[in-house]
């Protein structure tokens, strides 16, 4: 999933006034046609609920040759549009609902109004957090969105690293008004990499990528998601996906079953890295459930295969469950060395892969 953060602010790192009723203009015409022509790219474009209530933005593709293009491309004109709300107070009768043909998603973590439920898709969960929202849109099959803001909103996506790319327009404007929003909250956030920078009319776009070893993990765990979808869902063995990454940067994909049927995933990327002449010290694996370390099929488990290979990191999403065997690969490649992360956002995704042994989740 591409994740695009795009915002406008002010010489001094402003997002708007803090004048009621009254928006601040921070893009030069060039900008905007620029930041339309990238929307019109996107699936889906996410706000927080202030920016509803404030700015009633309508979010819609007006360019009818983008709109042209799009329909051409097998969507819809316009594209989803997505609303942060913990209270659920967001006015159905606003533009972000009236108009546009895309369909209309409100997160919150509370009721809505029935009058809200019946203009949107309505997901309500006990916590928002940007990777639970970001599992749900790809659900729904969003391949690409576009985080629009507010402060709130940004700082929750920068905060938790959940973001590849950002758009920074700035404008020759300086607010130097305390009450206006902000770009972020006070908070810590990670470095980013500047990777290139552009005049617009009289704005300057700056532009950012994320690469903070979470995001690149998160990325790496989704495509061995994908690779564990092409497994054969058989009752003895569990769909696993998994990606070997060499220290030069190397990328090798497998998953359970794909060469013969007692193969595990981790065991045919290495496999693929090895015939490749790949040097796998310091590598890092990605898989979809922890590597094993109990097999009938096998002597060599897959974590005795990372130990063996020199693999330094491995990096995936859930336990394996006790159905089949009794495994703990966390502490077997912890005690060795190895460096054990567990990223817990594409769970659900996995345990659904899986059902065909663990049932339904
Ligand atoms: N210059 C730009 O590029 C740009 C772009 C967009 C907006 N803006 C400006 O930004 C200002 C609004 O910013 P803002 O920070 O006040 O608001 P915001 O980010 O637009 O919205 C904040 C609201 O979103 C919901 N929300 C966000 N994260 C949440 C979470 N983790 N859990 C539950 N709810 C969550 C909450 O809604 P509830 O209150 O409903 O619980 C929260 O109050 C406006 O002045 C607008 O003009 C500027």
């Amino acid at each position: 999933m591409r994740i695009i953060i795009s915002a406008a602010i002010s010489l001094d790192g402003y997002l708007d006034n803090s004048r009621e009723g009254e928006r601040l203009i921070l893009s030069s015409p060039e900008d905007w046609r620029a930041v339309h022509s990238l929307r019109a790219e996107c699936d889906a474009i996410l706000v927080g609920a202030e920016t509803v209530r404030q700015d009633n933005p309508a979010l819609v593709i007006r360019d009818p040759n983008l709109r042209k293009k799009r329909l051409a491309e097998g969507r819809t004109a316009d594209i989803m549009k997505v609303v942060v709300s913990g209270s659920g107070k967001v006015d159905p009768q606003s533009k972000f609902f009236t108009e546009g043909e895309g369909q209309k998603v409100v997160f919150t973590t509370g009721d809505v109004s029935p009058r809200l439920s019946e203009v949107a898709t309505v997901i309500s969960r006990p916590e928002l957090t940007s990777v639970g929202i970001m599992v749900e849109l790809r659900r729904m099959g969003v391949r690409t969105v576009m985080i629009e803001g507010g402060s709130k909103t940004l700082s929750m996506f920068l905060r938790e690293k959940d973001w590849d790319e950002m758009r920074l327009a700035i404008a020759p404007i300086l607010v130097a008004d305390q009450r206006a929003p902000r770009l972020v909250a006070d908070g810590h956030y990670p470095p980013m990499s500047l990777v290139k920078t552009e005049k617009l009319g009289q704005t300057s776009v700056l532009h950012f990528v994320n690469r903070t070893q979470h995001r690149v993990d998160c990325n790496y765990l989704s495509r061995s998601v994908h690779n564990s979808r092409m497994c054969e869902a058989v009752p003895e063995r569990y769909s696993v996906g998994a990606v070997l990454v060499t220290r030069d940067g190397r990328e090798f994909d497998g998953y359970t079953g794909e060469t013969a049927p007692e193969n595990h995933a981790e065991e045919e990327a290495i496999a693929k890295a090895l015939a490749a002449g790949a040097d796998l010290r310091g590598a890092s694996v990605y898989s979809t459930i922890e590597p094993c370390t109990e097999r009938r099929s096998k002597p060599e488990t897959c974590s005795d295969l990372i130990l063996r290979h020199g693999i330094e990191r491995a990096v995936f999403t859930v336990r394996e469950p006790t159905k089949l065997a009794k495994c703990n690969g966390i502490d077997k490649l912890a005690d060795a060395g190895v460096e054990v992360v567990v990223i817990p956002a594409l769970t659900n995704e996995v345990l659904e892969i899986n059902a065909h042994i663990l049932g339904g989740v």
